[in-house]
């Protein structure tokens, strides 16, 4: 696992007296992928769309393959398009404008889980204000799992879109969206699955799972910040209308006419230099087999997890179950997290505190605030050593 770490300019600079675990927040970008985008910057930075010169056309090449790449590496080729966005929020967004917004109408039900991050929750509760529709919560049985059966047995409304997190962002709990969207399509409601926790840990076949559309973010996944993707399988991309106006989208300017592919979501000058990095991040998951870390990143979280949930001033929100995430929540009692930060601060140890962009979940967990260790593959058990030392400094 060492041999990851010289992959990383930041682990190499700091000799990881650093303890990177915000992994959940953004992972660390390979220098690969950096040098990559660098060059690109460097020797490829026109404008793909408007040039008709020979490096143009060689971008837009690179461009399309780049495109391909992400596509493949969801299996997601043949029943998927793909629309550039800045990430996961703004592609989440995209569908409660460009989907939704004009079929829903006053008592409409979206149904989203209890433990969803706000950009998965704040653009449903927006169009529900605006339109009279009813935003609901699918409650969830012990262990964390949506009962969706029970959920559309009891609404008799019209439901629109079920749109859930496949794997939350504070408790690292995985769902099982195959048989989620199973039970949704046999009752024709549109799904939508926030991937942006699930990507950098799961292998996924879009084709398999069959939802309507899929979100997520690169710089969750290795990959440059800035990009990201909406997936929407091609069966409903008709249903949706266009988003900005602009240059790039418009088929004739007079009557007001829109490109009608995914062309139509491509108004002004794209991020080029941002999704040539996200297809090079994609070589490097192919070339270091990303899934291979899942018992690694397991081991490590396990390790935390019986530590932390050993201990009786600590309350551990992650269950035993879902730690292959590698996202730990956890509190100290009678000691405000900000203040536990303040004892990692000092030890250089980087870990997320507050309520992490999902007071929904703080709402379910029935606390304001948490601490939130990410694991991910360059980690390594003398971190994990750093932080259960630190809490032990703390604790006695
Ligand atoms: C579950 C979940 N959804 C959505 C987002 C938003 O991602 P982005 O800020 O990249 O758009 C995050 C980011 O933390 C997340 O964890």
């Amino acid at each position: 696992m060492n041999r990851i770490i010289e992959d990383f300019s930041y682990l190499r600079k700091t000799n990881c007296k650093g303890v990177y675990l915000d992994n959940a927040a953004t992972t660390l970008c390979p220098d690969e992928v950096i040098d990559y985008m660098s060059e690109m910057q460097k020797y490829n930075f026109v404008n793909i769309n408007r040039g008709s010169y020979k490096l143009a056309e060689e971008t837009f090449e690179k461009y399309e393959l780049a495109k391909k790449k992400i596509l493949h590496f969801f299996g997601a080729e043949n029943d998927y398009l793909f629309i550039q966005t800045t990430g996961a929020t703004e592609a989440i967004n995209i569908v409660a404008r460009c989907f939704l917004e004009d079929n829903i109408k006053q008592g409409d039900v979206i149904l989203i889980s209890e433990c969803e991050h706000h950009s998965n929750y704040l653009p449903w509760r927006v169009i529900c204000e605006k339109k009279g529709a009813v935003l609901k919560k699918i409650p969830m049985d012990e262990n964390g799992n949506i009962d969706i059966e029970n959920a559309l047995c009891n609404d008799n409304s019209d439901i629109k879109l079920v749109s859930i997190t496949h794997v939350s962002n504070v408790l690292g709990k995985k769902q099982n969206v195959e048989s989620i969207v199973e039970i949704c399509k046999k009752n024709n409601i549109p799904v939508l699955i926030d991937g942006s926790q699930s990507v950098p840990h799961y292998k996924i076949n879009f084709t398999n799972i069959g939802m309507d559309f899929f979100v997520c973010s690169a710089h969750k996944m290795l990959g440059p910040f800035g990009v990201g993707g909406l997936f929407v399988k091609k069966s409903i991309f008709s249903t949706m209308k266009h988003n900005y106006v602009g240059g790039g989208m418009v088929l004739d300017v007079d009557k007001l006419l829109w490109k009608d592919g995914t062309e139509k979501y491509m108004a002004g000058t794209p991020n080029t230099v941002g999704m040539l990095g996200w297809g090079a991040t994609i070589d490097y998951l192919n070339k270091i087999n990303v899934f291979s870390y899942n018992e690694h990143i397991k081991k490590l979280a396990d390790l935390l997890y019986e530590y932390l949930k050993n201990k009786k001033e600590i309350n551990v929100y992650t269950q035993d179950k879902d730690t292959a995430s590698g996202i730990i929540s956890f509190n100290i009692n009678n000691i405000h997290p900000h203040d536990v930060n303040e004892f990692f601060r000092n030890e250089n140890i980087m870990v997320r505190v507050g309520n992490h962009c999902s007071i929904p979940t703080m709402r379910y967990l029935g606390i304001k605030s948490c601490i939130r260790a990410s694991i991910y593959i360059y980690n390594n058990e003398d971190d994990i050593k750093k932080i259960m030392n630190t809490i032990d400094k703390i604790i006695y």
